[in-house]
């Protein structure tokens, strides 16, 4: 068992989170985000503000995960989407948000299933048999949140709203400061 497996409170950088994540296996993944004492001030850096959406600032991706910290203004929100297929871990760093959770019917309906609010240091969970889900900053100003997905997700189905239907969209990023492809 490694250091990080045994004494997850000692991650309080990006990196030592980066490498943490690295070393152990997914199923780890949840006690770290969990456990991890990150100060918001490490996050500064690797922020972009955006008024057109919400954006996407990659801190490290890899073969096996992509953490990822998304930085909304005031009002700011996801479609309704899936994963992919892959785990999703959203930790708040700083503000409100709410998500709301939705799932098809037998009929193949849309149907929301409930909502939560979340605040800082606050984490969620989806995959996709949960259904779809959407983000919103509920903050009166900016906030941030971090995404850890595993593995990386380079599309997903989001929602198009006129339509009713899903349609695959290819995930970009707003800046990266390191993409790694092993
Ligand atoms: C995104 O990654 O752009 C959407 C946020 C999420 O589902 O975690």
């Amino acid at each position: 068992m490694s250091s990080t497996e045994q004494n997850p409170l000692i991650l309080q950088s990006l990196d030592e989170l980066s490498s943490a994540l690295s070393e152990v296996e997914r199923t780890t993944f949840d006690s770290i985000i969990r456990a991890m004492k990150i100060p918001r001030s490490v996050y500064e850096n690797r922020c972009s503000w955006s008024q057109e959406s919400y954006t996407r600032n990659c801190i490290i991706e890899n073969e096996k995960f992509e953490l990822i910290l998304l930085c909304w203004e005031k009002g700011q929100f996801t479609p309704i989407h899936d994963h992919g297929g892959e785990e999703c871990w959203v930790k708040v760093i700083e503000g409100e948000f709410k998500e709301t959770i939705y799932q098809k019917d037998d009929s193949g309906e849309l149907k929301m299933i409930k909502s939560a609010i979340s605040k800082s240091n606050e984490i969620t969970y989806m995959i996709d048999f949960m259904g779809y889900h959407r983000l919103e900053n509920l903050s009166n100003g900016r906030s941030m949140t971090l995404h850890l997905y595993a593995k990386p997700i380079h599309s997903c189905n989001i929602l198009n709203e006129d339509s009713g239907k899903f349609v695959k969209k290819d995930m970009t990023y707003d800046t990266e400061s390191e993409k790694k492809t092993i």
